[in-house]
Order: structure tokens, then C-alpha cells, then sequence
């Protein structure tokens, strides 16, 4: 994508939603409002608890807000995104800042393994439920992933965009999945609200 396609793509974004949808550490930023409160600080204060942990990754990332944060108080972050504007929004914004985090373009449900010591799954996983065929790749991808701790936001319950999902799930179901399938036996809310956050390990 041509650089003056992704800085109109930015401005309209910006324009449609009223706002960045997460936090960036941009100049051109600093006077943006943001449709998602900052959960990098939440985070990052249960991450104190843990001393193991080095590497992560963000699934589903957007823009990288969440990369910034953490890399800011030293952790070594991949980026993972799959839609083609995003992820040339996600390098273009990247490569203006001396961050040295990584990109990939992926879809992770084809096949992608999930390797790091965290993995950030901020309002994702409601997307692998819509449909039969993303929610089978969805079990696929987290039998397969290895870590640590996984950060999990979930969008609110009964949201319009989820009327006709393959799976009506509550923030219970999901983590009732999430542990059988990952073999994890830990939880806790981190962060109550629309859209709540959850740590498992
Ligand atoms: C609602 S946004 C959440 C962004 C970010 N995780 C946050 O909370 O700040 C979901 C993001 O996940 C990406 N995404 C959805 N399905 C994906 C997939 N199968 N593989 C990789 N990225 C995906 C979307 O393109 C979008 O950027």
C-alpha cells in the first residue's frame, strides 16, 4: 500500500470512529481520543507477579498499542495481524518509531502456533465463534498454542454483532474452553466492565 492510501486509511478510521480505537505513542496522537481505555497498565502490574516470562505475542493486534506498552517496560513482543490494511497501518505507524517489536502477517487460524511466553488475546476470540468452520480452526489454535499466561478481553455479553454467532458463549464459556483446551488451570479478573479482562495460567 502506497503511503498516502495508509495516512488517509489512519485519518478516516480516526474520522468514522470518533478516535483511535487503543493508545499509541505517537506525536500526532496526542490529542486523539481512544474508543478502548488503556489496559497495558493492568497488565503490566500482573506481569510483576510473574518473573518467567520475556517473550509475547499480540493476536489480533491492530494498530500495536499493546507492543508499545510492553516493550517499553522490556518485553520482547511479535505483532500478529491478518487484515491487509491493518497490518500495512500496523508497519507504516511501526517503522516511524524506534520500537523494535516484530510484525507477521498471519491468520491464526490457519495453522498458526502460538509459541512465546504470553500471548495478549484482547477482544479476538468472539470473532472465532461466528461461524462452524473458525470455532473448529479456533480449538485447533489453542490446543496447539504454548505458554505461559494468556491475557484475555472478551467483548460484552449479548452484543448485536453476535446475534447469529455458531456460539452464544458467555465470558464463562470462553474461559471454560480456553482451559480445556490449553490445559491451563488458573484465572483471574483483572478487569471488571463491558469488557472484561481476564489472566489465565
Ligand atoms: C477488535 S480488534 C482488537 C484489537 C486489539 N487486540 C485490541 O484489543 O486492542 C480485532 C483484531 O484482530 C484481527 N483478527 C481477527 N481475526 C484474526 C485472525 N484470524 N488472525 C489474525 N488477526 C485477526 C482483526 O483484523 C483486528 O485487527
Amino acid at each position: 500500500m502506497k503511503t498516502l492510501q495508509i495516512k488517509e486509511e489512519i485519518e478516516k478510521y480516526i474520522l468514522v470512529n470518533g478516535g483511535l480505537y487503543a493508545n499509541l505513542p505517537h506525536k500526532e496522537f496526542k490529542n486523539c481520543s481512544v474508543i478502548i481505555p488503556n489496559r497495558s497498565e493492568i497488565i503490566i502490574k500482573e506481569l510483576k507477579r510473574h518473573k518467567n516470562i520475556k517473550t509475547g505475542i499480540d493476536i489480533g493486534s491492530f494498530w500495536g498499542s499493546l507492543c508499545y506498552d510492553l516493550e517499553n517496560v522490556g518485553y520482547d513482543m511479535l505483532a500478529v495481524e491478518h487484515a491487509d490494511i491493518t497490518f500495512s497501518i500496523l508497519n507504516y505507524l511501526k517503522k516511524k518509531t524506534k520500537y523494535k517489536f516484530k510484525t507477521k502477517k498471519v491468520d491464526v487460524l490457519k495453522g498458526f502456533k502460538a509459541k512465546a511466553d504470553m500471548l495478549i488475546c484482547l477482544n479476538l476470540f468472539h470473532h472465532f465463534v461466528k461461524k462452524e468452520a473458525r470455532y473448529n480452526a479456533f480449538i485447533n489454535f489453542l490446543e496447539k498454542a504454548e505458554f505461559k499466561i494468556m491475557f484475555f478481553q472478551a467483548v460484552k455479553e449479548g452484543e448485536k454483532q453476535m446475534q447469529n454467532a455458531f456460539k452464544q458463549f458467555t465470558n464463562e464459556d470462553y474461559i471454560d474452553l480456553i482451559k480445556k483446551h490449553t490445559k491451563k488451570k488458573k484465572v483471574k479478573l483483572i478487569l471488571d466492565g463491558d469488557r472484561k479482562l481476564y489472566k489465565i495460567w
